[in-house]
């Protein structure tokens, strides 16, 4: 989900909706705004994306302070009346959330057994919650909200308005990310600086547990004990132009055209001028002496770490294992003795991830945070960062991120490789790959007419569809199947191809699509046989294999790169098919249905 907010602005409105479209990404199956100039009040709420709610906006509605939300359903279905924000019984106060409260049905129990409730959502309990400490026991705005705040147990980020004081607006996060952006005479807050770069570039953080009181000209920070926190701002060095999508239709193909660029930047930014990795050497020092790299991480990031390890493992001969945020936290397994814990995320703030960040900081091991976004919360949290410097990425699909976390972690390969004198480091120099590399991304971004052709023939109608390879392209055919079903909703797996005939090969049918990636010259073959097997039952096949290995008929040939980073050209033409079943199917491709780019709750 996400939040915005304005004091002291006229047309609040207008800034929460801009803001709002911005923060879309984080959820889109409803939207609210509530603004008030004081006099006249408007809660205004839509199912389904911000434009329906925009188009509810008339000229009436004018308001000096309020906030927005968007949401990605967690309790309660998308509806209108589940949407934020959420009134209290009494009407006069205005509460959104993002985040999930654990005890709510204890709360309601406790505080509110007399009062019946209309919607079916968390939220609601809490902004009655606060309704009730300042009717019952005659505390103020503030005083109400740090109360709820201390018998609440969950993940939040809050933004309150009481109607009877419409020049202030509270706010409060646990978990969940929520900044303050400074102005002149007013001031914002939002989930993501990105949602408000149009109205300012000084933000000031907000750390977990901490209650902010913010009107049009200052900004109060306190903790739990009521203590003022004196923090500095920073400056967001975002631009508004990194978030436009330009003359293209949607962001994913922006971001998949941007892909040999992300590659030039990571070299300028992590190499020095002897052309040596330029990474703190501590952390170096640290993974070298680890006895086990841990990746942790979901979706897409999830993937891309499967797609480092043989090299992490061949340059470092540290053994690497990746593993489900959301398996691993509540499973661990039995750990080495010198564990180093990687942590892959795009946005920095998936809870999953941050929960297993919270017990290995409990645990004492060591973490480095990849990510795109500077400040996030792993990047915070964790002792070390490394950022991705792709840019903002605004399409749900992750393209960009993913290529970027692959090459980030063949960088530090590098640097770790160097230090533990390993000999295959001797002849690994990433920098000099990932130009290789980039070269080769702009002649596959390059194919899109020839791809989208090839995606009218094969994957236009079909219902679902196999990728298969093995080894590093059984990785990037999990990448590839997992892009095609989120945005076009095609069925798809990522199969190791040698375990299709095990089983699975039951549902090939007459013109089933089934995808072959060939980048490796020892697998090659094997794959090659198994998309035999396939075709004697009916299927379609559609090879993607490396020049050197591509055989007559092959349908996508892939310019030749380091055998161990062969992901990062393969995926690109998986991207693009995925793209075009999306967009000839005529979805939304930047917001697929369901899904939310940033998911804060476990
Ligand atoms: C969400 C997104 C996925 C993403 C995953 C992990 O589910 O829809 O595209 O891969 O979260 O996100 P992260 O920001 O941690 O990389």
């Amino acid at each position: 989900c996400g939040i915005v907010g304005i004091v002291g602005k006229n047309h609040a409105e207008q800034v929460i909706i801009n803001g709002l479209h911005r923060l879309e990404y984080r959820g889109y199956d409803s939207a609210g705004l509530f603004v008030s100039d004081g006099k006249q009040e408007h809660l205004i709420k839509s199912q389904g994306r911000i434009k329906n709610l925009q188009e509810k906006i008339t000229s009436e509605v004018n308001g000096t302070i309020g906030i927005g939300h968007t949401r990605w359903a967690t309790h309660g279905k998308p509806s209108e009346e589940n949407a934020h924000p959420h009134t209290s019984q009494d009407g006069k106060l205005e509460l959104v959330h993002n985040g999930v409260i654990e005890n709510f049905e204890e709360l309601a129990e406790e505080y509110l057994a007399n009062e019946t409730f209309y919607g079916q959502t968390d939220t609601e309990i809490v902004v009655n919650l606060i309704a009730s400490f300042i009717k019952n026991e005659g505390l103020t705005t503030k005083e109400a909200f740090q109360k709820a705040l201390t018998v609440i147990r969950g993940s939040y980020a809050f933004a309150l308005i009481n109607n009877e004081e419409p020049d202030t607006i509270y706010v409060a996060k646990n978990k969940s990310p929520l900044l303050i952006g400074l102005g002149s005479d007013f001031n914002v807050i939002a989930s993501d600086a990105l949602a408000v770069l149009d109205q300012t570039h000084e933000f000031v953080e907000i750390a977990d547990n901490e209650l902010v009181t913010v009107t049009a000209d200052k900004v109060t920070i306190e903790n739990q004990d009521g203590e003022i926190i004196d923090r500095d701002s920073y400056q967001a060095q975002l631009d508004a132009s990194d978030i436009e999508k330009g003359t293209y239709p949607f962001y994913m193909l922006k971001e998949i055209d941007e892909q040999p660029t992300v590659m030039r930047k990571l070299t300028q930014e992590y190499r020095d001028e002897y052309g040596n990795v330029n990474i703190d050497n501590q952390l170096v020092n640290e993974v070298a002496a680890s006895d086990r790299i841990y990746i942790i991480a979901c979706g897409t990031s999830y993937n891309a770490g499967w797609a480092a390890k043989s090299l992490i493992e061949s340059v470092t001969q540290i053994p690497v294992e990746v593993q489900l945020s959301s398996e691993f936290g509540y499973n661990m397994p039995l750990l080495s003795k010198k564990p180093f814990f990687i942590f892959l995320t795009q946005s920095g703030e998936t809870a999953d991830s941050r929960q297993v960040l919270v017990q290995t900081n409990q645990l004492g091991f060591p973490s480095l945070t990849i990510t795109n976004v500077a400040g996030s919360t792993l990047s915070r949290e964790a002792k070390y960062t490394l950022l991705l410097h792709a840019g903002p990425e605004i399409a749900v699909a992750s393209t960009k991120a993913y290529t970027a976390q692959i090459a980030m972690l063949a960088i530090l390969t590098q640097a770790v490789g160097k230090l533990k004198n390993s000999e295959a480091s001797l002849s690994f120099d990433a920098f000099h790959e990932l130009s290789i590399i980039a070269t080769g991304m702009e002649a596959m971004v390059d194919e899109k007419d020839y791809l989208s052709d090839l995606v009218k023939q094969y994957l236009s109608t079909t219902r679902n569809a196999f990728y298969i390879g093995r080894g590093n392209d059984y990785f990037v055919a999990s990448e590839a199947a997992l892009k095609l079903k989120e945005i076009s909703y095609v069925q798809a797996e990522g199969f190791a191809a040698g375990e299709l005939k095990h089983g699975t090969i039951a549902l090939i049918e007459e013109g089933t699509p089934v995808l072959g990636i060939i980048t490796e010259e020892k697998t090659g073959p094997h794959t090659r046989g198994n998309l035999k097997e396939v075709e004697s039952r009916g299927a379609n096949t559609i090879v993607i294999a490396t020049e050197d290995l591509a055989r007559p008929g092959d349908q996508v040939i892939l310019p030749k790169v380091h055998p161990l980073l062969t992901s990062l050209v393969a995926v690109i033409p998986t991207q693009l098919i995925a793209y075009y079943a999306s967009m000839q199917r005529g979805y939304d491709v930047d917001k697929p249905r369901n899904l939310a780019k940033s998911v804060t709750v476990e």
